[in-house]
């Protein structure tokens, strides 16, 4: 069973509506992530869960009850910010047990738990600190830790790891991933970074404009985009100009960038002859070599190079196309001494895996 669902939930601020009709279902011990640009309503959506606000229509269950007219301090649940709430006059040891104090727990059984906890996020060395003297990931940590001696039926994180440095952000990735299996507590997990997204979640809901435009794992998201705004906001992505120039029963054909034909399976989605919209293509996904290729059902192209870029484990290249549109294409240097490929103005021929990418209707 769900122990975390949404039904419906609109939001409106004076006439702006901020989340405008999601429903979503969330499992026992899922890391799920709600993603999105900044003001997309994953905040709004949070605090709703957490009893902040108030949903103006739609229901929110946890654990199949209705939690409406529970107060915030009454919800079976914590709440990680941004900027680490920690008590400056307390030691991690105390600011980890505070929760527990303050649901009257007898002194044995805090000493108890507070060791488990301590070492399940590897802070015992840190026990007797006070806040001021740890680092901000460390810090951050305590805090999380804090939010979960107590066995919270959800934690809800609010972009927890913003403030840090890139380098500390990853570090904490591993953790974060750690400290959710360890407690198996649910998370629902709000940020803007996508590859924070992809790295850590069980599940993804990408939202846009108060909605969810798709609901599934990273792997889906980033290999099977629904929709133009999930495909360019997830990732690097080729978005092509197509148009179906076929339709049978069991396949259509499409025409992309006005000079690469390709087969499609049809299995979701409806198109119709004459019908436009892109085809979604992973950098990644697209092979280049000095000579044509011939394989069954991909479909090769010249193109001309327009330029690249050194990323240190790939090298991106600009192709030009022969009407004129650019195709970005990573390819991996993951030969000894290999650092490029072709120069600028070089010809060479692309190929194409139709299963490589996503036909989006408009
Ligand atoms: N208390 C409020 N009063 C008015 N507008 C708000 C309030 N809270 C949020 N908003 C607006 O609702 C939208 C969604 O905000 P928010 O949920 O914070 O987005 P996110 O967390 O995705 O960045 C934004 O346009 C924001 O300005
Ligand atoms: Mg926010």
């Amino acid at each position: 069973m769900a122990i975390l669902e949404l039904k419906n939930i609109v939001k409106q601020f004076a006439d702006y509506t901020a989340v405008n009709g999601v429903s979503l279902s969330i499992e026992q011990g899922e890391f799920f992530t709600l993603l999105g640009p900044s003001g997309c309503g994953k905040t709004t959506l949070l605090r709703m869960v957490a009893g902040f606000e108030s949903p103006d229509s739609g229901q929110i269950l946890l654990d199949g009850k209705d939690i409406k007219d529970l107060p915030p301090e009454q919800r079976p649940l914590h709440t990680v910010f941004q900027s680490y709430a920690l008590f400056p006059h307390l030691t991690v040891r105390d600011n980890i047990a505070f929760p527990l104090k303050m649901a009257k727990w007898s002194k044995a059984d805090i000493a108890e738990r507070l060791k488990e906890q301590l070492s399940s996020v590897q802070l015992e060395q840190f026990a007797e600190r006070y806040p001021h003297e740890l680092s901000g990931g460390q810090r951050q940590r305590v805090a999380i830790a804090r939010s979960l001696v107590d066995r919270p039926k959800l934690l809800l994180l609010d972009e927890p790891l913003s403030a840090l440095d890139a380098r500390l952000r990853e570090h904490m990735h591993v953790e974060l991933v750690r400290m959710q299996e360890q407690s198996g507590v649910t998370f629902v997990y709000v940020t803007h970074d996508q590859s924070e997204a992809l790295a850590l979640s069980s599940r993804i809901a990408v939202m846009n404009h108060g909605i969810v435009e798709q609901l599934g794992t990273p792997r889906e998201i980033y290999s099977q985009p629904k929709t133009y705004y999930v495909a360019d906001f997830i990732g690097k992505c080729n978005l092509l100009p197509a148009v179906v120039i076929e339709s049978n029963p069991s396949s259509y054909k499409i025409k992309v960038a006005e000079c690469i034909e390709l087969v499609l399976p049809n299995e979701e989605i409806e198109v119709t002859l004459g019908q436009s919209g892109w085809f979604a293509l992973r950098p990644e996904k697209i092979k280049a070599h000095w000579d044509p290729r011939h394989e069954d059902g991909v479909s090769c192209v010249k193109a001309r190079v327009k330029g690249y870029y050194y990323y240190g484990d790939g090298t991106l290249y600009e192709f030009i196309l022969p009407n004129g549109v650019v195709l970005q294409c990573m390819l991996s240097n993951n030969r000894p001494n290999q650092a490029s490929f072709f120069q600028e103005n070089d010809e060479v021929f692309i190929s194409i895996n139709p299963l490589a990418g996503n036909f989006l209707v408009k």
